[in-house]
């Protein structure tokens, strides 16, 4: 949906645990090296959170750093949207009212999506509908996983892929011509086993070739679907932050498409693949780097289970 009127990201904020397992560390238990991981994926080491930090623990410590890097209050929040797969609870309380109450925060609209790897994509365009509604001014959009927990750690075809961290946005109003442009949401149900947490196995199973090829697709359609309907080329955008799951789905998509592979923000080497974490993690660091740029286009895009993906294309 395009935007009739400003809508922008004001603040960002993430926290990635402290310990870090690298591919060498993981070669110790399963059958892998660092050599295939790194040349198939991308990935280096991940972060792990320790067993007593739960999914909303890492998105308040994300929380705590958009605070301590921006003039924002806790009091201001009137919206707590977490896109999770990793939920505190199987079911209810949301992840997001433990949030609320972490934070101190009373009063606020909090609930959780779960749109899989694309979760943050569907939570910020959630959160911008209820601004453009009245029903929210200020929310706070967090994508935060603790993969960890639902990763089969004797599966090498998918415990090398994952990480823990979180990462938020605060989005507001504001009167100067920028903020989101437009947005896209998609999801293919057909997919829905090709990337499952079932409740017979309780950890992630995933059909990879299946995956890596409807990613490609979904990376080249969704940045193709928003530069049409706004007018764009390739040419205008600054950056393209991806979900962050596999290095060479980038490369694939880039061949494909032609777009230039140095557009795309990756930081996979590091945190692996934090599922609804990652673009807000990606984002926290291209602020930290100086790398968003008043002015600037910036697509995100996202893929993930569902099969969902969907995209957003912004003015910085
Ligand atoms: N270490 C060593 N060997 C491995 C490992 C590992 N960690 N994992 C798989 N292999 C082996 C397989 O057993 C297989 O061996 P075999 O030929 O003897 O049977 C061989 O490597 C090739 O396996 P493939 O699955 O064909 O490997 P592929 O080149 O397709 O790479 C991968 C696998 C990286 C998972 C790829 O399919 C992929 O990137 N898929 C996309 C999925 C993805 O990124 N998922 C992340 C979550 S989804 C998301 O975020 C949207």
């Amino acid at each position: 949906m395009k935007s009739p009127q400003p809508i922008y990201i004001s603040a960002i904020g993430c926290y990635v645990p402290t310990k870090i397992v690298s591919n060498n560390d993981l070669a110790q238990s399963v059958d892998t090296s660092d050599e295939w991981i790194h040349s198939h994926t991308g990935i280096r080491e991940r972060r792990i959170a320790k067993p007593e930090e739960q999914c909303s623990d890492l998105a308040v410590n994300a929380a705590l750093d958009l605070f301590a890097k921006s003039n924002r209050k806790r009091e201001e929040i009137d919206g707590i949207i977490v896109a999770t797969a990793t939920a505190d609870h199987y079911g209810f309380p949301s992840t997001a009212c433990i949030v609320a109450e972490k934070l101190g925060i009373k009063g606020a609209a909090a609930f959780d999506i779960g749109a899989g790897c694309t979760g943050f994509i569907y939570a910020l365009e959630i959160a911008r509908g209820m601004i453009m509604s009245g029903s929210m001014t200020k929310a706070l959009v967090f994508g935060s996983e603790k993969l960890s927990e639902v990763v089969n750690w004797k599966d090498r075809n998918t415990c090398v892929l994952f990480g823990d961290g979180a990462g938020c946005v605060l989005l507001e109003r504001t009167e100067e011509p920028k903020g989101i442009i437009d947005s896209t949401l998609h999801a293919e149900g057909a997919g829905s086993l090709a990337l499952a947490i079932t409740k017979d196995t309780k950890t992630i199973t995933m059909e990879g070739r299946a995956v890596y090829a409807f990613a490609v697709r979904a990376i080249g359609d969704t940045v193709l679907e928003l530069l049409t309907r706004n007018d764009l080329t390739i040419e205008d955008i600054t950056w393209i932050v991806p979900h962050q799951a596999n290095h060479r789905i980038i490369a694939a998509c880039s061949k494909r498409y032609g777009f230039d592979p140095t557009m795309f923000y990756l930081n996979i080497e590091r945190y692996a693949n934090t599922s609804a974490a990652s673009i807000p993690i990606a984002l926290a660091e291209m602020e930290e780097g100086g790398l968003l740029k008043s002015g600037q286009k910036i697509l995100f895009v996202g893929f993930g289970a569902g099969l969902t993906y969907g995209g957003t294309l912004i003015q910085w």
